[in-house]
C-alpha cells in the first residue's frame, strides 16, 4: 500500500491546494494532509480550524485524510508510514525552496521521495497569503476558496 502526506501550512486551504490533494489522491493509495503547528507562527487560523476546513473540503475523496502535526515533515510521513511526501510547484519562484526542502528531507530520511506536482493553470498564481490580504481589505474571495472557507475568513475579518 502507498501512501503519502500533502504538508503544509493551509492558512487557509485554497482552490490550489484542493486540486493538488485531488490530483495527488490518484497516484497513492492514503493521502493525509498534514497541517502543521508550527508555534513560531501567528497564522489566521488555528490549526484546529485550518483541520476542519479541510475535512470539509475532503469530505467526498474517499482515500484523504487529514491531521495536525508539529515537528519534522519525514517525522510525520514515518508516522503514517508514508513514502511519498506530495507538494505543489506553481512558478519557477517555488523551485529552489521546495528542492531545499527536498533533497533535506531526502538526506533526513533516505526512503522517502517528495513528489511534485505542477499546480494547474487556473490556480497557479493563487497563495494563502493573497488570499488573507483580498480578504482584509474585503475584496472577493470566491474564485480562490470554497463557500465555507469565505464564510471562515469573513468572520475572522468583520
Ligand atoms: O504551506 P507551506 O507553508 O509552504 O508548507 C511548508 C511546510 C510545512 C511543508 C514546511 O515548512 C515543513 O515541512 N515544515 C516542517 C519542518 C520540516 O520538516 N522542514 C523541512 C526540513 S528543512
Amino acid at each position: 500500500m502507498l501512501r503519502g502526506i500533502y504538508p503544509g501550512s493551509f492558512d487557509p486551504i485554497t482552490y490550489g491546494h484542493l486540486d493538488i490533494i485531488k490530483r495527488a489522491a490518484k497516484f497513492v493509495d492514503h493521502l493525509t494532509v498534514g497541517v502543521l503547528h508550527n508555534p513560531a507562527k501567528r497564522p489566521l487560523f488555528s490549526v484546529e480550524e485550518r483541520v476542519e476546513m479541510i475535512r470539509q473540503s475532503i469530505k467526498d475523496i474517499p482515500n484523504v485524510s487529514v491531521e495536525a502535526f508539529s515537528g519534522l515533515s519525514v517525522m510525520f510521513a514515518k508516522q503514517k508510514n508514508a513514502t511519498v511526501i506530495v507538494r505543489g510547484l506553481r512558478a519557477v519562484t517555488d523551485f529552489e525552496y521546495e528542492l531545499q526542502m527536498a533533497q533535506t528531507n531526502r538526506v533526513l530520511s533516505e526512503g522517502i521521495d517528495t513528489l511534485f506536482l505542477t499546480t494547474a493553470l487556473d490556480y497557479a498564481y493563487l497563495s494563502s497569503t493573497n488570499v488573507r490580504e483580498v480578504a482584509c481589505f474585503q475584496g472577493d474571495i470566491s474564485k480562490f476558496v470554497p463557500p465555507f472557507v469565505e464564510k471562515k475568513i469573513k468572520e475572522k475579518y468583520s
